[in-house]
């Protein structure tokens, strides 16, 4: 959207105030997600009392969901422009319509649609770039809105992402992280055979230096891929596979499809193929009726696993999703009480996974300075580690060779041995 804006001649104001047009493009994941919406339209509304023609508008997951756009039509009157995930390309003509005929715009699709290619793109950075690979998900875990938002699971074609990421090669790009909510289930509804093991395998032809992707689904992630993943020097040895619970009762009415055994098994897999791989994963704790017992088996995973990150969270109701009926008796505290011995757990595995790496050589893609330390530059490790290092000569954008002399919690200090 940010290049489409950039293609109508827009320029970037980041003071929301003082912008001709704020567009929210929001998330739906979790209740805190969309509060902040809330609140961000509350103060929008100031602004747009000084400036009548203030175009507001807001996109993504949260008009997917209908009682979003009852809300949203009914209290928030100064909103010029609602639109969802399945209409992006439309934006140009929204803004036309809104700025010849100050009409409002309400355009919500249920269905998915073709995907788009070649739409304009605005880069967040000149060394590593997101590439969408699919959109949608066909999994319904019973605590999750992103099928009801994002649709069925769309892949786009292998030619069109090969030659985007050829492309960015002959920019110099280094590093692609590859997107899709589900991306092991990536060529399964294009009905050829050829699926995500195989495009991992193209795209480490095109001499990207190096290839991560977010998210995979412990169910789908085949042998296929992690063959792939060993085999593919580009491919970074780093995975992040959300388990979500320890306990098979939990796993089983969150429909995740697998046990906690089945997804100790895959590790054991990856682990086999990828030796020096780093695991991190997302757990959600206090799903519904989730007793002590089932919540000491996502501790004791947490151990068995070794992870070296997570992403933690309580349990959020969504409506219109079937979790959200389920009695869940805990109260505000209990909830807290779990997720405060789950992160201490967690935080150890982050500690442990730097600690290993003392002492060693690593590489390092270069982000930049360091925020806290502008005499250090700081960046991302093959194991998707934050390295800090006194610089020998790192320009932004270069894989450098960095001996780790320290390890923390959240990040590892270094010193660059290259010439
Ligand atoms: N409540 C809490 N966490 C959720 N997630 C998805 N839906 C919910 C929910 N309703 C978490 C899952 C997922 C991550 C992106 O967000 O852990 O992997
Ligand atoms: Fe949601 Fe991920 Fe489950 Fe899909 S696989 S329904 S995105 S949690």
């Amino acid at each position: 959207m940010a290049g489409i804006f950039e293609q109508l001649g827009y320029l970037y104001n980041p003071n929301p105030n003082t912008s001709d047009v704020v567009l929210l493009n929001t998330c739906a994941i979790r209740e805190n997600a969309e509060n902040r919406i809330w609140g961000v339209l509350g103060n929008l509304k100031e602004p747009k009392r000084n400036n009548k023609e203030m175009i507001i508008g807001i996109c993504g997951c949260m008009p997917q969901e209908e009682h979003v756009v009852d809300r949203l039509l009914e209290k928030y009157r100064e909103i010029d422009l609602v639109f969802g995930t399945h209409n992006i390309y439309r934006l140009p003509e929204f803004l036309y319509e809104i700025t010849t005929k100050r009409n409002k715009v309400v355009e919500v699709l249920s269905f998915e649609g073709a995907i788009i290619e070649n739409l304009p793109k605005v880069r967040a950075n000149e060394h590593k770039a997101w590439i969408n690979i699919m959109y949608g998900c066909d999994e319904f875990c019973t605590y999750c809105i992103v099928p009801y938002t994002r649709g069925k699971e769309r892949s786009r074609h292998k030619d069109d992402i090969i030659s985007e990421v050829k492309c960015l090669v002959q920019r110099g790009y280094k590093e692609i992280t590859l997107l899709g909510q589900n991306v092991n289930a990536y060529g399964k509804d294009l009905g050829i055979d050829y699926t995500f093991g195989d495009l991992l395998r193209d795209l480490d032809a095109t001499g990207i230096a190096r290839i991560h992707f977010t998210t995979s689904h412990p169910r789908d992630l085949d042998l296929k891929t992690i063959i792939a993943m060993g085999e593919c020097k580009s491919v970074m040895p780093n995975l992040h596979l959300p388990v979500q619970s320890g306990d098979n009762e939990v796993l089983k009415r969150m429909n995740r499809k697998y046990t906690h055994e089945e997804y100790v098994e895959k590790i054991n897999l990856l682990r086999k193929y990828i030796p020096d791989i780093s695991i991190t994963t997302d757990i959600i704790v206090a799903f519904p009726g989730e007793t002590e017992e089932q919540f000491v088996h996502t501790l004791e995973l947490v151990e068995e696993v070794g992870f070296e990150g997570a992403f933690t969270f309580i349990y959020s109701p969504r409506e219109g999703t079937p979790a959200a009926t389920y009695p869940n008796p805990l109260t505000e505290e209990e909830k807290h009480e779990r997720l405060n011995r789950l992160v201490e757990k967690t935080n150890e595995g982050y500690l442990k996974g730097h600690q290993r790496f003392l002492g060693r050589v690593v590489k390092v893609l270069v982000d930049g300075p360091s925020k806290n330390n502008p005499n250090l530059m700081t960046g991302y490790s093959e194991h998707r580690k934050v390295v800090n290092f006194i610089p020998a000569n790192a320009n932004v954008g270069d894989i450098v060779n960095v001996r780790i002399t320290e390890a923390k919690t959240w990040f590892m200090n270094g010193e660059q041995i290259d010439e």
